[in-house]
């Protein structure tokens, strides 16, 4: 690998220091830390395995917080760990109270939780709201009871059209593929936006939001820094008969003004607000950030102070390798926060896209989602590594310059690419089920890490993985990025180590650019970010170079990476 930290080289690797204990006292107390924060997504089941059933679980992650340290992150989220057939990846939730016995146990969860604490480092968990498992208790019930009653209440039960009831009462198309309905033996149908697995629930029904209060309570008691919300733009329905055909229907991420029947109602917000209510009953509150995939304009109500607090923004992860629409992105999200009394969210890479470093090793246009690439069975000849590696790493650099959190997701800090060409009989994500093989799915970006160069699943556990690693997994692993200081490790460990100098301040200001093809921005202290997005190289200004995503040529920013000078 080429050495890419300039200057400091030697101290690049090591990352960052484990912080005294008045620092872990003033994070853990600070009640404005998400707004800032650098925050590490954890998909629990692909991270580390401490028993050597091929499943990541609870303790694998508490061994490996001296590496969470080491990062340099300041939080971390974790996707569903609750009891779950896994139907969608955790997504399908049997009991929201629990932790999935193949994960460990409520014991695993506070002893994880405390060594976090104790390093410093918040907890965001993963809530489901949308919909529960087919196997949750209430939904075993709703089956189990008569149309009509209570129990079906909890969920959306309707007849179906047609004399005998056997057409579904919509045409409604499931995120996932395949028809929103499923029938139940007595002939009534449910309503699933996503996996037939995932039943969703009745926000109407006072119980559903008394139990997630609940639910709430039930994590934040047990030392919950925040929350991710998933779905948080589907939970209240206008199920008014006769829906709307599917072909009348906005996308979710349309300005639908509120009136689409299931994604981004206005009344959603109520369920927020009282959502904030308990999360305000905590010291320091607990935080809160909306999963909606909703029109930049609508993003806010999620994001206000009154409601969740903060809300993803996907527009940079959708975006192609263009200075136009990152300046655009940026410049808009910021405002949107600002207005809204929120931080603006910047991700790239999680665990339901295809990983940025593939996205952007493809040729233009396709590098906006890189499915095409990947339905076509991740042809090599389209796809430049190297290339996709360095644009990777550029503009995580810019993001990590922004004002707002930063969310950075397992395995792009080892510069891993996509998993192409799983074998289908490997596969998990119901995507690939579901449409039928039309979408391969979201499991390329699952696949369990690499720790070690050799050895069983490259250390990740001490015998398989639940999905099959790839042989180039090995030259990727921690063990011998830890080696090199030029690595993307390193380089993330460097670059989350300066990133907390810029902490606290929100300013942000654009510098003219030496070219239309350079995004130039300046931060407190006079912290200059400059991406090059162009062919040609271009001179920095004057100041010392803290840290460069790929190497200066003669002194000049060459194509591709992102230089911050001070
Ligand atoms: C969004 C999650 O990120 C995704 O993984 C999941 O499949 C859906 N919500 C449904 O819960
Ligand atoms: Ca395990």
């Amino acid at each position: 690998m080429t050495s890419i930290v300039e200057p400091g080289s030697d101290a690049a690797a090591e990352g960052a220091p484990a912080p005294d204990a008045d620092a872990v006292a003033r994070r853990m107390q600070d009640p404005d830390w998400w707004r800032q924060a650098a925050v590490y997504q954890i998909y629990p089941r692909s991270f580390a395995d401490s028993n050597g059933d091929g499943i990541g679980d609870l303790k694998g992650i508490t061994s490996r917080i001296p590496y969470l340290v080491s990062l340099g992150v300041d939080a971390v989220w974790l996707s569903p760990f609750y009891p779950s057939a896994l139907a969608d990846g955790g997504y399908d939730v049997d009991d929201y109270r629990d932790v999935d016995p193949k994960l460990g146990t409520l014991e695993d969860f506070d002893e994880m939780i405390a060594g976090l604490h104790a390093a410093g480092i918040k907890l965001i968990a993963d809530i489901v709201p949308n919909h529960t498992s087919d196997r949750h208790v209430w939904f075993q019930e709703a089956l189990a009871a008569p149309k009509g009653s209570p129990a079906r209440e909890r969920y959306i039960f309707r007849d179906g059209l047609g004399p005998d009831g056997a057409t579904a009462p919509s045409d409604w198309e499931s995120v996932f593929g395949g028809p929103t309905w499923e029938r139940v033996p007595d002939g009534q149908w449910y309503l699933h936006l996503f996996a037939k697995e995932q039943p969703d629930l009745n926000w109407d029904n006072p119980e559903v939001r008394e139990d997630f209060l609940t639910t709430l309570r039930f994590w934040s008691d047990r030392g919950v820094d925040g929350f991710r919300v998933d779905v948080a733009h589907a939970l209240t329905k206008d199920m008014t008969e006769p829906l709307q055909p599917w072909a009348e229907l906005g996308a979710q991420d349309e300005d639908n003004q509120g009136l689409h029947p299931f994604w981004d109602r206005d009344e959603v917000h109520e369920v927020f607000a009282s959502w904030r209510a308990v999360l305000d009953e905590y010291t320091p509150p607990r935080s809160a950030v909306a999963e909606a995939w909703v029109h930049a304009d609508r993003r806010g109500r999620y994001a206000s102070p009154e409601g969740l607090g903060q809300a993803f923004n996907f527009d940079l992860l959708q975006a192609s390798w263009d200075p136009a629409s990152f300046r655009d992105i940026i410049t808009k999200n910021l405002t949107e926060a600002r207005s809204s009394g929120a931080s603006s969210t910047w991700v790239f890479s999680n665990h339901d896209v295809i990983r940025h470093a593939t996205r952007y090793g493809l040729p233009l246009e396709q590098d906006r989602d890189g499915r095409k690439w990947l339905l076509a069975g991740g042809d090599e000849s389209v796809l430049d590594r190297e290339l996709g590696e360095r644009r990777a790493r550029a503009v995580t650099q810019l993001m990590l310059a922004l004002p707002g959190s930063g969310y950075i997701y397992q395995g792009e800090e080892l510069g891993l690419h996509e998993v192409a060409g799983i074998p289908d009989a490997e596969r998990q994500d119901p995507t690939f089920f579901r449409s039928p093989g039309v979408d391969v799915g979201r499991d390329g970006c699952r696949v369990p890490l690499p720790w070690t160069t050799d050895g069983e699943s490259f250390g990740f556990g001490f015998a398989g993985a639940h999905l099959p690693q790839p042989a180039w997994f090995g030259d990727h692993a921690v063990e011998v990025q830890e080696q090199d200081p030029g690595s993307t490790l390193a380089f993330y460990r460097r670059a989350l180590v300066l990133r907390r100098e810029l902490q606290g301040a929100e300013d942000f200001d654009w510098v003219e650019g030496a070219s239309g093809d350079v995004l130039h921005f300046v931060r407190p202290g006079g912290w200059h970010s400059i991406t090059n997005f162009g062919a040609e190289p271009v001179d920095l200004p004057v100041g010392s170079v803290l840290l460069t995503s790929s190497p200066l040529e003669a002194g000049r920013l060459p194509a591709n990476p992102t230089a911050w000078i001070r």
